[in-house]
């Protein structure tokens, strides 16, 4: 029952370090299982889906030692169960990641229903097509909550996706790098993540090549040796501190980003008046003068990313005119958009479609971040605003936002986290 109390109004200015990527993370993680020996690694973001992805890996039998605050080595040899506990993987969409992992090392996998941000249907079917094509048997209906997933031997295949998704090219990734044979993925999702894990996989002996286009193939190999890796850093975090910059008019240097990533991102922000400089890894944001309005449609890679169109909400709700974001992947993901009016957002929303009319200031409020990015959404508009706001529910921005308040301090925002202890809270 924690929350963040933000005095808006301070304009944003300085550095900012970016960490690792989580939902590159949370897929490498589960990936050190596939490897017969010891891996290294390192810039894993300090964010609770990352502990819980290493509690997993704890709970199945890894012995994980932390060398420093974003770097463990990790020991999968010990692991000798395919179970992950129910209580674990609920609490992360990504846990989803341990059943291709698992059936890669054991030929089972038995994994609890994946939890997660909820902005509408989250389905994992083609995630299920894809292990039945390399020849595993999935539940036809799940039963207790549970994903049994099973293989005598996983033999490789061609399998064309249904529609383009980060979560299922990767975990079909994940159980064909030790299938026997070759196994091409069509329509593969070309995110920086996923050609992250295919760059780990490959630094462990795997053979994946054309990660990052839409065609991916994959030779199976017998073993997997261990490897140091550092995960990339986080194009979401990174587009984030952009948006703030610009919702502040502030002059921000955001470093340890790779700039090809972000350039969706900053494209629009140019659109909106940003001025935005790039060197070799930082991009340095400066906002003068007022926010431009402008459309938005959200893409897979490398179009405009989904987790940042909350974030660019917030400014195009501040824009000099009327502007429309469209959304194509999730359904549902402009509820927080409620959330936004409390603090003199004038929007309408009609399905995947969100028409913002731009006003000249936001004031403060009590909200809730209703998902991870809505959250970022709230922060956002939280420094933006004159005035006080309190953003409650805030465990979901920790799941993505490593030390959130002690960055944005540095950088001159005025904020604070206020720890209400369970009790006090069952009691409000
Ligand atoms: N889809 C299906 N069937 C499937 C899988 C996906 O129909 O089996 C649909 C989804 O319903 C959605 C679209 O395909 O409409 C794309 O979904 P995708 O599988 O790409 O999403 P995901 O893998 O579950 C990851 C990120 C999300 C991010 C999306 C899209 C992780 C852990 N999560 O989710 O990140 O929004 O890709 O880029 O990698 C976030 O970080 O805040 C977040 C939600």
């Amino acid at each position: 029952m924690s929350k963040y109390r933000v005095q808006g109004g301070n304009r944003l200015e300085g550095t900012v370090r970016i960490g690792g990527a989580k939902n590159a993370c949370l897929a490498i993680l589960p990936a050190v299982l596939l490897s017969d020996e010891p891996c290294r690694i390192s810039n894993i973001p300090n964010i609770s889906d990352a502990l819980v992805s290493l509690d997993i890996l704890e709970a199945l039998g890894a012995r994980i030692r932390r060398i420093d605050k974003s770097t463990v080595d990790i020991d999968p040899t010990s692991v000798s169960t395919h179970e992950v506990p129910h209580d674990l993987a609920r609490q992360m969409r990504a846990s989803y990641y341990f059943l291709g992992a698992l059936l890669g090392r054991f030929g089972e996998a038995r994994v609890a229903l994946p939890g997660g941000c909820n902005f509408g249907v989250r389905p994992i079917d083609q995630h299920l097509k894809g292990f039945t094509a390399l020849g595993a048997t999935v539940p036809a209906v799940v039963t207790n909550g549970m994903i049994d997933a099973s293989a005598d031997c996983l033999i490789g295949n061609s399998i064309y996706f249904d529609v383009v998704s980060v979560g299922a090219t990767i975990n079909v990734l994940l159980a064909a790098v030790k299938a026997r044979g070759i196994t091409i993925i069509e329509n593969a999702a070309k995110e920086p993540h996923v050609v992250d894990v295919a760059n780990f996989l490959n630094s462990m002996g795997a053979d994946v090549r054309g990660a990052g286009t839409d065609v991916i193939k994959i030779c199976g190999v017998q073993h997997l040796h261990g490897a140091e890796y550092s995960i990339i850093p986080d194009q979401i975090e990174a587009g984030t501190y952009m948006a703030c910059a610009v919702a502040t008019g502030g002059d921000l240097w955001i470093e340890n980003v790779i700039p090809k990533h972000l350039e969706s991102i900053s494209a629009k922000l140019i659109e909106m008046g940003a001025e935005i400089t790039e060197a070799d890894d930082a991009v340095r944001v400066r906002m003068n003068g007022p926010i431009h309005a402008c459309n938005i449609k959200t893409m897979p890679h490398p179009g405009f990313p989904t987790d940042m169109q909350p974030q660019a909400a917030v400014l195009l709700a501040l824009g000099d005119g009327t502007s429309i974001i469209t959304e194509n992947i999730w359904d549902n993901r402009f509820r927080y958009i409620d959330e936004l009016r409390r603090m003199g957002v004038q929007a309408t929303v009609d399905g995947k479609i969100a028409v913002f009319q731009g006003v000249p200031y936001l004031s403060g409020a009590p909200v809730r971040a209703l998902d991870l990015r809505a959250g970022a959404a709230m922060m956002v508009a939280a420094l933006a605003a004159r005035g006080q706001t309190e953003i409650e529910d805030i465990h979901f921005i920790e799941r993505g936002y490593e030390n959130f308040v002690e960055k944005l301090h540095a950088i001159g925002a005025d904020i604070c986290r206020i720890d209400i202890p369970d009790a006090v809270a069952r009691h409000a």
